[in-house]
């Protein structure tokens, strides 16, 4: 089977509103590896104010890498985090104190679903700018660009990429059939599930899968879910 990637979760015991002890991120580990997920990037939260230091980060990613390489030795977990944009991202990132994704110049940039697109733009810019590529966490969550499709595609233009989440893309509401939309017409660069835990938000993958696979075809799945985490983890370009 193809070694999937998950992108975008919450697994890291006791550090954001995700998993709240090392019990639920096995759990969620294992609900990741039935859905053919092997490779997973953690992402917690990073607001300026209010979360934990990165030396907390550290510990926990550590802590849960090592049960990982015991209990499902063919999985692999790597550590990045999911930034809510502020105006000093760019001296936290350059200092270390924000992480990017695996070390890359890849980083998981979220913003209010309100805010403006001028601030989106903005903030997209100044990051690209000191040599980041940021990567819209949830674009379908950015009111701004689902309601102005021409600023997708000035941000296209820029090659920032879109993070879509997995859940997103299941159910009838109108909403999900925008974002089936958006993916097929190739807006989408990346997927996560957005997990927050193992019953509460729980990892799915498969759902979604299932739906790109038999609407857009297996080449779409591979790029969005194996072929683009592979280069942004290894700081290489993804194909657009
Ligand atoms: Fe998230």
């Amino acid at each position: 089977m193809m070694p999937f990637f998950d992108m975008h979760l919450h697994i890291l015991p006791g550090i954001d509103d995700g998993a709240k002890d090392l019990e639920e991120s096995m759990k969620m580990l294992s609900m990741e590896q039935e859905q053919g997920i092997c490779c997973l990037c953690a992402t917690p939260h990073f607001h300026i104010h209010g979360t934990v230091g990165r030396h907390k980060v550290f510990e926990a990613y550590t802590k849960l890498r090592l049960m990982m390489e015991k209990s499902f030795p063919r999985m692999r977990l790597y550590l990045g985090q999911e930034i809510m944009y502020f105006p000093g991202i760019t001296d936290a990132l350059d200092s270390g104190e924000a992480l990017t994704m695996n070390s890359s110049r890849y980083v998981l940039l979220e913003f209010l679903p309100d805010e403006t697109y001028k601030t989106v733009y903005g903030g997209v810019q100044k990051l690209v700018r000191s040599g980041y590529i940021p990567i819209l966490a949830h674009v379908e969550r950015l009111d701004c660009l689902m309601k102005h499709r021409q600023y997708m595609d000035e941000l296209k233009a820029m090659y920032i990429p879109f993070q879509m989440n997995t859940t997103s893309l299941t159910g009838i509401s109108p909403a999900a059939h925008r974002c089936r939309q958006l993916l097929t017409d190739g807006y989408v660069d990346l997927l996560g599930t957005d997990a927050h835990g193992s019953s509460r938000r729980p990892p799915d993958f498969s759902h979604a899968a299932q739906w790109i696979i038999r609407h857009c075809g297996k080449d779409m799945l591979v790029k969005l879910a194996c072929e683009n985490p592979s280069a942004i983890l290894n700081d290489k370009l993804i194909s657009f």
